[in-house]
């Protein structure tokens, strides 16, 4: 998963039509959903799987006191240099969010893994552990927000195709699709990036392989449960993902 992912990581922002403007109104949808949910009690605020920094980097241009880490050594290079690139002081560091507590101790006010991270995780086993370790993170009263796919609407079978869509940049024209074949509970993904340049007329590919694992909202619901967490519950409104909250117990 981490070569993936450190593959993946100067590619990353062409997954987005404009990575700068999702960034912008991720933070905003999240913000509210904090406040609605949390009120004004929260402030430090740790993700536990940043990638480049789509939601860090939104979170601390609110004015939250961000920490962040992510297990792709490359990815955390490009989340700094974004970081600074905006004149924003986030701490990262690689970490397994499964030993989130080991590496960054308690007492954050919410702990976040958002855009489908939780299911690269691939036994029911290892998002438990990681749960486990989000919460121990929570001061008590702590909240947990966590956003994932919703396996549940997605067609099943193999040669999925999954654009993402055409992104020009100067003479370059790079289109995105990533493409599935399930495997029971299971998929692989490929992402590929082709990039053509029209001026040299050159085509480049890039394509990258994963296994993910198409856990449902409900289940991940259960775990967040059995890991402890208190109130939790599934919001779908408000964000392009549903969005599942658990409050530690005060
Ligand atoms: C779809 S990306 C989302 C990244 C980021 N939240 C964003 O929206 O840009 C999933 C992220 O989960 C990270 N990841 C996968 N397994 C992890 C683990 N065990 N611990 C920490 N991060 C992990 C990957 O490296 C990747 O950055």
């Amino acid at each position: 998963m981490a070569e993936f992912y450190d593959q993946l990581a100067p590619l990353y922002h062409l997954i987005f039509q404009d990575w700068d403007k999702s960034i912008t109104r991720q933070a905003t949808q999240l913000t509210e959903i904090i406040r609605n949910e949390w009120g004004l009690g929260i402030d430090a605020v740790l993700d536990v799987s940043c990638g480049i920094g789509t939601q860090a980097i939104g979170l601390s241009q609110c004015g939250f006191r961000v920490t962040a880490s992510d297990l792709s050594c490359e990815e955390i290079s490009r989340a700094k240099r974004e970081a600074s690139a905006r004149n924003l002081d986030i701490a990262f560091s690689v970490c397994d969010m499964r030993e989130a507590y080991q590496h960054h101790g308690g007492g954050y006010d919410l702990v976040i893994s958002c855009d489908n991270s939780i299911p690269c995780l691939l036994s029911d086993d290892d998002i438990l552990a990681a749960m486990r370790e989000m919460s121990a993170c929570l001061r008590p009263g702590g909240g947990c927000l966590i956003t994932v796919r919703d396996y549940d609407r997605e067609e099943r079978g193999k040669g999925i195709v999954k654009p993402h869509g055409a992104r020009d940049v100067g003479d370059t024209r790079n289109v995105v699709f990533q493409v599935w074949d399930f495997d029971g509970d299971y998929y692989d993904l490929t992402m590929y990036f082709v990039e053509e340049n029209r001026t040299s007329k050159t085509v480049q590919t890039h394509a990258m392989r994963s296994r993910y694992y198409a856990i449902s909202p409900s289940k991940v619901v259960t775990l967040m449960e059995e890991a402890g967490f208190a109130a939790v519950k599934r919001l779908d409104d408000g964000f392009y993902q549903p969005v599942l909250i658990g409050t530690t117990r005060s």
